[in-house]
């Protein structure tokens, strides 16, 4: 895992923001995972600077959403598909027939979960997965105890992510309006991404990034199964990134990725 580690969250949103521009340069009609939550919003609002300042084209681009809240229509002001519309789609030449977000109110939701699984694999897999962290350690809404294996599929919520949703969405003290379903892409689902994208920022998050980096994987932390992934970035604030180990380490590291190798290797063979 690249562990880059930022000032604060606005750093951690231009750079998340640059990162999906490139990917959409590189790949005119590549295909985006997106994310909901507090976490992307600010990245989301840069990206539709990218678009309407800089053209970035938005018009080939494929998007499948990580989850959505069961039982709720796309139309609730607090489903993801809302959020969704709100933060990016509306904003930007997104063509609406490429965007994909998990469907709360369908009547078979595991059928959908398989023809969502479909979907991406014939839109060519993912090539940039954008993630946040839950502070159990979920990603997407696979709570503690999902499988590493899992797939798109219906997930209980546990009450801490409830809880923390409560006071995001509905306010404090409504825990009972949050929905305690979700329908969710799997763990697995998620791990085949060509390339993963998480963001985590605020010193609520430290306790669980340094638990999904620097700990053991497991399925109890299922964020932990991106130590399995080849290409994944984490960019993290300094609060978040406060109680990592090895935080030393991940700077030394970037700051060593500031050279070039071949200057780097023509630098050690002057000095030999
Ligand atoms: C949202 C999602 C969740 C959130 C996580 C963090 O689509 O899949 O895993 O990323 O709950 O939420 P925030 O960013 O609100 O802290």
């Amino acid at each position: 895992m690249e562990i880059i580690i930022v000032a604060d969250a606005q750093q951690m949103s231009e750079m998340a923001a640059g990162i999906i521009r490139d990917q959409i340069l590189v790949k005119p009609d590549c295909v985006l995972g997106l994310a909901t939550g507090s976490t992307p919003e600010a990245t989301y609002k840069r990206l539709v600077r990218h678009h309407t300042e800089d053209g970035l084209d938005f018009s080939q681009v494929t998007t499948f959403n990580l989850d959505e809240y069961l039982g709720l229509p796309p139309t609730h002001e607090q489903s993801y598909h809302t959020f969704m519309q709100d933060r990016l789609f509306n904003h930007v030449n997104v063509d609406p027939t490429r965007v994909h977000v998990p469907k709360g109110m369908s009547a078979d939701p595991e059928a959908f979960a398989s023809w969502y699984e479909d979907e991406i694999e014939a839109s060519g897999g993912i090539d940039l997965q954008l993630l946040g962290i839950g502070g159990d350690g979920h990603i997407g809404f696979n709570e503690p105890g999902s499988s590493l294996s899992s797939r798109t599929r219906v997930k209980t919520l546990t009450k801490q992510t409830i809880e923390d949703n409560a006071r995001l969405f509905f306010g404090e003290g409504q825990e009972h309006l949050v929905p305690r379903f979700s329908i969710t892409m799997g763990v697995a689902t998620i791990l085949d991404a060509q390339r993963i994208l998480l963001l985590a920022a605020g010193a609520q998050k430290a306790p669980i990034c340094q638990k999904f980096i620097e700990g053991p994987v497991t399925s109890m932390v299922t964020a932990s199964a991106l130590q399995l992934h080849p290409a994944v970035t984490v960019i993290l604030d300094e609060a978040a990134a406060s109680k990592l180990e090895h935080r030393g380490y991940y700077k030394w590291v970037q700051e060593q990725k500031k050279e070039e190798y071949p200057a780097a290797l023509r630098r050690i063979a002057q000095a030999l």
